[in-house]
């Protein structure tokens, strides 16, 4: 799979099959304003066939979902699949054969895992779990929403019926990585990646088919969920965390660094990415994401329903806190900046501007010296019930299963 050129790409999957009268001249133009050059040195393979990968998405996964789908048993298959869910549990028996072949192969881990690395991430999420798990629910999930690829295909796919908890799903994917060694035997992580390889191969099988979803879609061809796109969501999660953390002065050693990388290159890998895509390093992230995710980013009537949606439900699930719309709107302004905020039309507190500009910084040193005392400072204790109330409301897992089904339908709405 990772040697895969375009026609092989454009070959495979019988989601492709519906564009089978797609001419290759489509792709004689380059699909992005300037060639892809990202090198593929840079990479966890170290080297790669220098294939765009706006023109790749996850053949294996594609063909098969496209059968099962096809055929009607995805009712049943979902089912059986609902009782997987640990790592070291075998893969349910009763499933289509070329099923169980694809998730046989797809539960691997790759050969370039390395423990001690994912040790020190789970060292670094205890340490830091609070400005992680928030910069997850800011950094990434509220930036999702002004991905315009994202946006359109989770406002149109069948979970863009309850918008309330769809892109937290994405970013709940982190707060799962977050766990205590998720790849482990016991852990969940290996399970959650293949199931959501699975329900992205569905969606580019269904999406295509979504009148709605045909109108905006801005893709070329229109088959969502490229590599490409995968990698540009990649950055909104990892590469975006570190660079919040980083700007927050959270303290980071080099292993905590190395080991947050680590444990989301093995997922990119668990989620269909060719190991020819992978940042290897943080510069190569930092390169790849500058020319992937900064260009794309933009408002959509679409991300801007979501974002009201996700930051709607603050309110509504912490009724008696002091957390208010406005006051989560000033936080991801001043996460995400002023001219998201803008593109979202986020309507912010005032007061709570001033009070992230100015004390945000001093709250994340004075909470590594535990020196938060209740009561005694109001605003820093705000501060601190604000850290946890955000990771409850985007980040924890209790409302959230692991089945994962596998989507039959688009937004029915
Ligand atoms: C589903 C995570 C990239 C669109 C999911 C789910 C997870 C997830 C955990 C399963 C949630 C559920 O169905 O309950 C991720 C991660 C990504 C990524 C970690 C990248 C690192 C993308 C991209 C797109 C996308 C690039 C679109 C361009 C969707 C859609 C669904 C989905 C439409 C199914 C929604 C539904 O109908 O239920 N993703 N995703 N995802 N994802 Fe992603």
């Amino acid at each position: 799979m990772d040697n895969l050129n375009r026609r092989d790409a454009l070959k495979a999957g019988g989601m492709l099959a519906g564009i089978g009268a797609l001419s290759l001249s489509l792709f004689t133009a380059p699909p992005r304003a300037q060639a892809w050059s990202w090198p593929a040195s840079g990479s966890i393979a170290g080297s790669g066939d220098g294939v765009d990968p706006m023109t790749v998405w996850d053949p294996a996964a594609d063909q098969v979902i496209a059968e099962i789908l096809e055929s009607g048993q995805v009712p049943a298959i979902n089912k059986i699949l609902a009782t997987w869910t640990t790592n070291n549990q075998p893969t349910p028996s009763g499933l289509p054969p070329n099923l169980t072949a694809f998730i046989e192969q797809a539960r691997q881990l790759p050969a370039w895992i390395d423990q001690s690395k994912l040790t020190a991430a789970d060292d670094f999420n205890s340490k830091q779990g609070p400005f992680i798990g928030t910069a997850y629910g800011f950094g990434a999930g509220l930036l999702a929403t002004v991905i315009p690829h994202e946006s359109r295909a989770v406002y149109y796919s069948n979970g863009g019926g309850d918008l309330q908890d769809r892109i937290a799903k994405t970013a709940k994917l982190g707060y799962d990585l977050m766990a205590q060694q998720p790849f482990a035997p016991n852990g969940h992580l290996i399970v959650t990646c293949v199931k959501t390889r699975m329900v992205h191969a569905a969606v580019r099988h269904l999406l295509p088919k979504s009148g709605p979803w045909l109108q905006v879609a801005t893709e070329s061809p229109k088959i969502p969920i490229s590599q490409n796109d995968i990698l540009v969501t990649w950055h909104s999660l990892p590469t975006t965390i570190m660079q919040k953390l980083k700007a927050w002065k959270v303290p980071i050693t080099d292993a905590h660094s190395a080991g947050l990388l680590h444990s989301w290159q093995v997922t990119a890998h668990l989620l269909g990415v060719q190991d020819q895509y992978i940042p290897a390093t943080w510069d190569s992230a930092n390169a790849q994401s500058k020319q992937v995710l900064d260009p794309v980013l933009g408002p959509t009537p679409e991300g801007t329903k979501i974002a009201d949606h996700l930051l709607t439900i603050g309110p509504v699930l912490a009724a008696t806190s002091f957390i208010t719309k406005p006051m989560l709107a000033s936080f991801t302004k001043f996460v995400l900046g002023a001219q998201v905020a803008k593109w979202l039309n986020l309507k912010t507190d005032g007061i709570w501007d001033g009070i992230f500009a100015t004390l945000w910084g001093p709250f994340v040193q004075l909470y590594q010296l535990g020196r938060i005392v209740p009561g005694v400072d109001a605003i820093y204790f705000q501060l601190t019930e604000f850290i946890k109330v955000v990771a409850l409301l985007y980040l924890n897992s209790g409302g959230l299963k692991l089945e994962l089904p596998i989507p039959t339908t688009n937004n029915p709405s």
